[in-house]
């Protein structure tokens, strides 16, 4: 009997833990020629254990990887022998999520101040949702899209319910650990509902709908187990999950995604294998022709991105969707002095097919579609702390703005 509840505790201790990070350390490694970009690529592609959680083709920016201790000796003997500089970003992960641990987020006063200081669980962003569709009733509404894998409803809040305008899709938190994108999409949500007067311009001939968490089995499991996991939660032959953001059924599985369950870029047993992507393929084609806009939170990068990302070809239409890109990307450095790049994302970061942003102009018949990848903040990487969520989520909103205000305006002329 004591044996069987010391075996049930250690099984309890087992499933419930997080996964440790101690002795993981995050490099920064400088790439200065073509064969050394290509070298780190190749190297992405072949390990999984290494985590790339920024690469980008453009010699100028950075490659940042997380390690695990294990691979550390022959991840820095390979950067030598390529004649790499680099440095330790992060020391030790375990510590840093203990520090961050250690600032406690102060009480929220309400909703709002919730939303500016916390990364909210996903039945708490939820419930938000729900209590503004009740207040606001018939301007906002909430429909249940889909249910995920392990049955948490997907749900989107639809702003300027009670008309037939244009509409903008925006979506966060396919990928798990990128906190900050569902905390913009919650902080967009406040503006748009809660702020209407301020931000009128935007909403005069435009119905919003947003799903301010489009995997939350991840996200969960990024909050409870594992701060760094990305994919669904669906198991996947000796694995589990998929990235959500090569399931699309668009050049599905052509490139830069892996067949390898295993991985972090799996594309998943089939296209469209997931229950997350389903629910947004199934909204999109229900408002072709009526969306005109796709704008999918990532973190992070100081990127906006859009397509071809199966393709360095660019769309027939790239100028118009770099041109509301660009109107993001001036508004947010006029307001704050951040910088950032704009263009297609196979030029700017790698190919990688299977994307919801290609399915969307190809197949859904988006116009615009661009993803925005958030900035790091803290000490860089995926944590932000609760602390730096308000400066963020509002330096972002202008963006967002910025890119909705140019669409509202080129609604003649997009078709
Ligand atoms: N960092 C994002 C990802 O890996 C970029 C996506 C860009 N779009 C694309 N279709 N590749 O998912
Ligand atoms: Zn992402």
């Amino acid at each position: 009997m004591i044996a069987r509840i010391a075996i049930l505790f250690v099984l309890l201790a087992v499933v419930t833990a997080s996964k440790p990070y101690k002795g993981y350390k995050v490099y920064e490694v400088q790439q200065k020629t073509r064969d050394q970009a290509e070298f780190l690529h190749h190297l992405e592609q072949s390990n999984e254990n290494l985590d790339f959680w920024h690469l980008s083709k453009h010699l100028d920016n950075n490659a940042q990887v997380m390690v695990p201790p294990h691979e550390q000796r022959s991840f820095v003997a390979g950067l030598m022998r390529n004649g790499f500089q680099f440095n330790v970003l992060i020391d030790d992960i375990e510590n840093t999520n203990d520090e961050y641990e250690a600032l406690a987020p102060r009480k929220p006063t309400s909703a709002e101040d919730s939303i500016l200081h916390n990364y909210l669980r996903h039945s708490d962003i939820n419930q938000y949702l729900d209590g503004l569709a009740e207040r606001y009733s018939p301007k906002i509404s909430v429909e249940q899209i889909g249910t995920s894998h392990e049955g948490r409803p997907l749900k989107t809040i639809t702003i300027n319910a009670d008309s037939q305008n244009p509409i903008i899709f925006l979506d966060a938190g396919i990928h798990a650990r990128e906190w900050i994108a569902p905390a913009t999409a919650l902080y967009a949500i406040n503006q748009l509902v809660e702020h209407a007067t301020e931000n009128a311009d935007v909403l005069s001939n435009i119905t919003w709908v947003i799903l301010p968490v489009v995997n939350p089995d991840g996200y969960e499991y990024s909050h409870e187990h594992d701060r760094f996991w990305r994919k669904t939660r669906k198991p996947a032959g000796k694995c589990i999950g998929t990235d959500g953001n090569r399931n699309f059924d668009f050049h599905w599985g052509e490139i830069g995604a892996s067949s390898n369950a295993c991985s972090d870029t799996y594309r998943g047993d089939a296209a469209f294998s997931e229950p997350e992507t389903q629910a947004i393929r199934d909204v999109l084609l229900k408002f072709k022709n009526r969306c005109k806009f796709y704008l999918s939170l990532h973190s992070y990068g100081k990127y906006l991105l859009y397509p071809w990302g199966w393709t360095s070809d660019l769309p027939e239409t790239w100028q118009t969707i770099d041109e509301v890109a660009q109107a993001g990307a001036n508004a947010i450095n006029e307001a704050t002095g951040t910088k950032y790049t704009v263009g297609s994302s196979t030029n700017v970061l790698y190919a990688a097919s299977g994307g919801s942003d290609d399915w969307a102009l190809d197949v859904a018949d988006v116009p615009i579609t661009i993803v925005m990848e958030l900035p790091s903040g803290g000490f860089g990487g995926f944590n932000p702390p609760a602390q730096a969520i308000e400066e963020s989520v509002k330096e972002s909103w202008i963006g967002i703005k910025a890119m909705a205000l140019k669409v509202s305006q080129m609604l003649n002329t997009i078709d």
